[in-house]
């Protein structure tokens, strides 16, 4: 017998401290996983939590409205209307003090205006003088495919490119834009757009405001993301499933925007430049103002509402009345984006802005009221149709399940045809389809009551997460079967991702030609 054993203390056998040891472990253990998950709590909440933006109430509306100049036309021996647009590479202060490189055309960033009236023939040189390769595309132009400016009319950089057509569609606010496969995106970004406005007589006789950047104002919206330097910042926004949204917005690509009016009528031409940023716009007051037309020009009697929601690429007119000296902001509210509470936040859904302060002055000069009824529309009729396409958007980057082949055409229309274009949105995501050379009337939109800005023409239309729009589409009579026009995503990451298909406009039975592929 040992007494040792009796006086020495009592030693935890092996197994027992190998026991205690594990426990402490495990204990370790789940504090770390504890902390783990509690800083993912937390940096998802924080996430989520900056994920909305607003600039509400925290703008001074320094500085003066930019006016995009109105770029005047040559007219040639034949009486074509020759425009000169040069794409190129400078530097802006998008923020002012803030020196930052963009794009521009005929300047460093945006692009004149371009106006031409029904039957104009017109010619555009775009001379490419970026250092990239890109094209020129008019949207909402009804032209020859050749004349287009799709993914197909690459202009090399130090070339130019001269397409012709003859306007040939109602008065309208277009624009144009890049369109590069797979760089779209950032070209429209870096700053290249401008508006291209049609004239016609029956517009022009109606007594709507007309006195381009004095009492008929184009407005180019666009959001940006700017680093701390504030230079545009091209981070890819990774919580950002549409594409990258930013936290400022500019009007004509001015910061914090006033803009002076002596007339207490005003037409805001309102386009939506965004790359992926969905406004809703309306008055920081409530007030009503009159909705005049949309995509494809002047809405058949003008509607009056409070709000007007654009998607990215869509264009609304809107006359809003003014009294003396008031000073109302024009606001875009929360869009309706249709998604589920989590998506919404991190597509914009939960986003507000000041867009620009109207300065109304002491005394406002008289204008005539916005007349009842506008212009007639051609009639589409529904019995006339002879075909009925479905496209399915899914995901971020196909459409009927297919990403965009160069090389493929996808749809083969005849020339002068009327048919249904069914757009159904099976993704979670919002999109905004668009339709190149033509413009089409909603006749069914997401199953619930269409806003009043599809009444009108439309070449863009924004198809919520589980919605469907049907179109009613005549196409043109000028028949290529050589060269696509495009459909596609207007959120422009979808559409560089492969959100975008091709059809050709063919003469009865004839057979596509195989496009190239570049
Ligand atoms: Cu505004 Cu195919 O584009
Ligand atoms: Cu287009
Ligand atoms: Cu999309």
């Amino acid at each position: 017998m040992t007494t040792r054993t009796a006086t020495m203390p009592p030693r935890p056998s092996p197994t027992r401290r190998a026991g205690r040891l594990l426990l402490i472990l495990l204990a370790g253990v789940i504090a770390l996983v504890m902390l783990l998950v509690l800083g993912l709590v937390g940096l998802a909440a924080t996430v989520y939590a900056r994920a909305d933006t607003s600039t509400v109430g925290k703008l001074g509306f320094a500085n003066r409205l930019k006016i995009p100049p109105l770029l005047s036309p040559r007219t040639d021996a034949s009486g074509r209307k020759v425009f000169d647009l040069r794409l190129q590479a400078g530097t802006s202060e998008l923020l002012p003090g803030r020196p930052t490189s963009t794009w521009g055309a005929n300047g460093a960033y945006l692009g004149p205006t371009l106006r031409a009236s029904r039957g104009d023939r017109v010619t555009v040189n775009v001379a490419n003088g970026l250092p990239q390769a890109t094209t020129i595309h008019w949207h909402g132009m009804h032209l020859p495919a050749r004349a287009d400016g799709g993914p197909h009319h690459m202009i090399a950089p130090g070339a130019t490119w001269s397409p012709s057509w003859t306007v040939d569609q109602p008065a309208a606010t277009l624009w144009y834009h890049p369109h590069p496969h797979g760089s779209t995106e950032d070209h429209v970004y870096r700053g290249v757009s401008g508006m291209f406005l049609l004239d016609d007589p029956e517009a022009g006789a109606l007594p709507l405001p007309e006195r381009y950047g004095v009492d008929d104002i184009p407005l180019v919206v666009q959001d940006k993301h700017f680093d701390r330097q504030g230079r545009l910042d091209f981070a890819d926004g990774a919580f950002h499933p549409i594409g990258r949204l930013g936290g400022a917005t500019l009007v004509n690509g001015t910061y914090d925007p006033h803009l002076d009016v002596a007339s207490q009528r005003v037409r805001f031409r309102l386009l939506n430049a965004s790359t992926a940023r969905a406004f809703e716009i309306g008055f920081g007051d409530g007030r009503a103002f009159d909705l005049i037309g949309s995509d494809g020009g002047l809405l058949d009697a003008p509607r009056r509402v409070t709000r007007v929601p654009l998607s990215p690429g869509e264009r609304a007119e809107v006359v809003a009345t003014f009294r003396p000296g008031e000073r109302p902001v024009l606001r875009s509210f929360p869009p309706h984006l249709g998604t589920n509470a989590l998506e919404d936040r991190f597509a914009g859904g939960d986003d507000s802005f000041d867009l620009l302060q109207v300065r109304a002055a002491a005394a406002l000069a008289p204008s005539p009221a916005v007349p009842e009824r506008l212009v007639r529309h051609q009639r589409l009729d529904p019995g006339a149709v002879s075909r009925t396409r479905t496209f399915a958007l899914d995901g971020f980057s196909t459409i009927n399940g297919r990403e965009m082949d160069m090389g493929r055409v996808d749809q083969t229309v005849t020339a002068g045809s009327t048919e249904i274009w069914e757009v159904r949105n099976q993704s979670g995501n919002p999109h905004s389809f668009h339709v190149h050379d033509v413009q089409f009337k909603v006749v069914d939109y997401a199953g619930g009551p269409r806003p009043p800005t599809l009444d009108g023409w439309k070449d863009t239309v924004f198809v919520p997460p589980g919605g469907h729009a049907r179109l009613l589409v005549r196409f043109g009579d000028d028949a290529d079967p050589a060269v696509p026009y495009m459909f596609h995503c207007h959120l422009l990451r979808h559409e560089d991702n492969g959100m975008m298909g091709q059809f050709v406009v063919a003469a009865p039975g004839q057979a596509p030609a195989q496009p190239h592929r570049h």
